[in-house]
């Protein structure tokens, strides 16, 4: 049984503080090479949306993944920062009067309350492309074709076929009654696609073998899904304080989850299976996979 100790909270906070100064590098005001210019507005609107608050979580999993494949640890930060870019994208549109409309994240106004709705859909656009600029950036890999992979995975994570396509089924969800395997699909899409990109990304910065790589990919997919399940728990059983955003949401919209269909007590004996199914997956890389293994337990049985 591994225990979420001293030794991962340090790591997860200490990834956390390298991220946050890599953001806050890549969100600066003055125009790069290519560009014309950055409005003041829509770089503080950026910076609201990913600076100061969040688990960094994604970032983690590729920072901690390209760790134990000895990949550079520097290009690995730049991969962390460019899926926290893509992530708090979605937060911001996600947040948005359309979709969830939602006053408060990370403990402050939402984007569109704090600037407004058009500044919030322009901030969104623009961490997307963020996003896609750093992994594309000679600075991130000097192999093109690692960076190549990097941006079509990053693409097919998030897009019609991952996360974006996964707001659209989970909207649609509202108005319907999905079943178990329509939610786990849903939730597989726009949640569970970025964390298992997260993971993968590490191991493609680290050159990890084809069998690696398919493990890393199933580990990503786990907690993936226990991540999505613990968030739908932690909408009904946590406080908006703790969370920092507004709780007992998703009964009242009606949203398709696997809370709503069960309660919270199955659903805990879930993440309990897929805790296990993660420790299995990454067995056969031994203690070096040690702190994806807290990892694990981290997403199923986190409080915030
Ligand atoms: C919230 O993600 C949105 C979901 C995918 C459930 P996080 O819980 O990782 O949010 P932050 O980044 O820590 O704020
Ligand atoms: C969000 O799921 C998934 C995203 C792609 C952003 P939720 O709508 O449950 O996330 P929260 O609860 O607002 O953070
Ligand atoms: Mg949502
Ligand atoms: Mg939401
Ligand atoms: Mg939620």
């Amino acid at each position: 049984m591994v225990r979420l100790d001293d030794d991962f909270a340090a790591r997860l906070s200490g990834a956390a503080t390298a991220v946050e100064r890599a953001l806050d590098r890549v969100l600066g005001s003055n125009p790069r090479e290519g560009e014309i210019a950055r409005p003041v507005r829509l770089v503080e609107a950026m910076r609201h949306a990913t600076l100061g608050g969040g688990k960094r979580l994604r970032a983690f999993l590729a920072i901690e993944t390209a760790r134990m494949f000895d990949a550079d640890t520097e290009g690995a930060l730049r991969v962390g920062a460019a899926l926290e870019c893509l992530h708090a994208y979605s937060l911001v549109h996600d947040d948005l009067p359309a979709m969830d409309d939602d006053d408060l994240r990370r403990g402050r106004p939402t984007v569109h309350r704090a600037f407004d709705e058009a500044t919030a859909i322009l901030a969104g656009d623009a961490l997307q492309t963020l996003a896609f600029d750093i992994l594309a950036d000679p600075a991130t890999d000097v192999d093109p074709l690692v960076r190549a992979d990097l941006v079509l995975g990053l693409a097919r994570a998030s897009g019609l076929g991952g996360m974006a396509g996964g707001q659209m089924l989970d909207l649609q969800a509202e108005t319907e009654t999905p079943d178990e395997v329509a939610i786990r699909r849903l939730q597989a899409m726009k949640t569970g696609a970025l964390i298992r990109f997260s993971c993968e990304a590490g191991a493609l910065l680290g050159r990890a073998s084809a069998d690696d790589r398919a493990r890393i990919r199933r580990f990503g997919e786990i907690i993936g899904l226990a991540f999505q399940l613990a968030d739908d728990i932690l909408d009904e059983t946590a406080t908006t304080e703790a969370l920092g955003k507004a709780t007992g949401k998703d009964s009242s919209r009606g949203k398709g989850t696997l809370v709503g269909l069960y309660g919270v007590t199955p659903v805990r004996a879930m993440l309990d299976d897929l805790v296990l199914e993660a420790e299995g997956v990454l067995a056969p890389l031994g203690n070096r996979a040690e702190t994806l293994a807290a990892a694990a337990h981290f997403v199923a049985n986190r409080e915030v």
